[in-house]
């Protein structure tokens, strides 16, 4: 870590609390001279510090500035990799240009803006500076390729999970996993694995999440639908969050046991849906979803279809 890494690392951990110069010099192995200059260039950088004699240097509680270690100081044993950009295509295809080069261990890859976020069926995914958090985790789970189709479920139990521990909101999961909060999606997640079909083996999974947070304005063709968190929530450690869930859920991959969490959160049980298949438009009730993760729906006309996320898009009808 560089003594600017180690700095913020340090004034992270106690965010919001005065660290005398001293103390970080010593946990720093430097001068008392080395920390203050380094705080001077963190202040015009933009960090929010506040110096003060006899007490020593704050960062303030409400910093918003994305880095590696301040996600680092919020998960503790960690000991990943951490990249955080100011501006990317997508994190997603960042994530899968650094495994093409070997990367082979876990990793968060951060973005404070994407230039060319993507969803799910080709779809773009709005990303604006300092109001949301896109970042994409790479895995490297010991896992079937049939187990790996979950790892969406679980990133959406995740985020879900995350959402309502940090807020006082009560998100809800659209089938397959977009994140609902007050009828608005603030969550879009997109899982891409990098597979060898041969053995059937894992080489590694991307799981790109995206959450809006403060986004007040959306695009026109998305403003019906998009909506964000609506708080001022530490974007580092909601990062750190979310990634140290979905982590602890992937060890549950091949026994599902979070998908009765996801059943819990689902916004579409028990609701009226329609849907296309084969060029014909159904209406239907949405029953139950499998552990798989298909949905199972009774049409009405009185016929039960399982429906594949892969294959079908729902809406919510408006029929009560
Ligand atoms: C969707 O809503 O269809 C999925 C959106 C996924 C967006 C995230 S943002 C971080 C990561 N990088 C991307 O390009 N996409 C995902």
């Amino acid at each position: 870590m560089s003594l600017r890494d180690k700095i913020i690392y340090i004034l992270e951990k106690n965010r919001g609390g005065f660290v005398s110069g001293q103390s970080i010099a010593e946990s720093a192995g430097v001068s008392r001279s080395a920390v203050a200059k380094c705080v001077s260039q963190l202040k015009a950088e933009g960090f929010p510090i506040v110096s003060v004699n006899n007490a020593g240097h704050m960062l303030e509680k409400n910093c918003d500035i994305l880095s590696e270690s301040g996600i680092r100081a919020s998960m503790d044993g960690f000991g990943g990799l951490i990249k955080v950009l100011k501006i990317v295509d997508s994190t997603n295809s960042e994530a899968k240009r650094m495994i093409a080069d070997g990367l082979s261990e876990t990793a968060i890859i951060a973005a404070e803006t994407q230039s060319a976020g993507r969803g799910r069926r080709g779809r773009s995914f709005f990303s604006p500076s300092k109001s949301g958090i896109y970042f994409s985790a790479v895995l490297h789970p010991d896992i079937t390729l049939e187990d790996a189709a979950s790892i969406t479920a679980a990133a959406a139990v995740a985020v879900a999970d995350s959402i309502k521990s940090a807020t006082k909101k009560d998100p809800k999961i659209k089938w397959v996993n977009d994140i609902f909060i007050d009828g608005k999606k603030v969550c879009g997640i997109l899982t891409e694995a990098i597979s060898d079909f041969e053995s059937g083996t894992v080489q590694a999974i991307v799981v790109g999440i995206g959450v809006n947070l403060t986004t007040g304005e959306f695009p026109e063709e998305i403003s019906a639908v998009a909506g964000s968190v609506d708080e001022n929530l530490n974007r580092c450690a909601l990062i750190a969050d979310i990634f140290s869930r979905l982590s602890a859920l992937c060890s549950e991959l091949p026994d599902k046991r979070f998908m009765n969490d996801y059943r819990n959160y689902s916004l579409v049980l028990g609701k009226p849906v329609t849907f296309t298949r084969n060029g014909v438009t159904y209406s239907a009730v949405a029953n139950s979803i499998t552990d798989g993760g298909e949905l199972e729906v009774t049409t009405d006309s009185g016929e039960t279809m399982l429906l594949n996320s892969g294959e079908i898009s729902i809406k919510l009808s408006d029929r009560l």
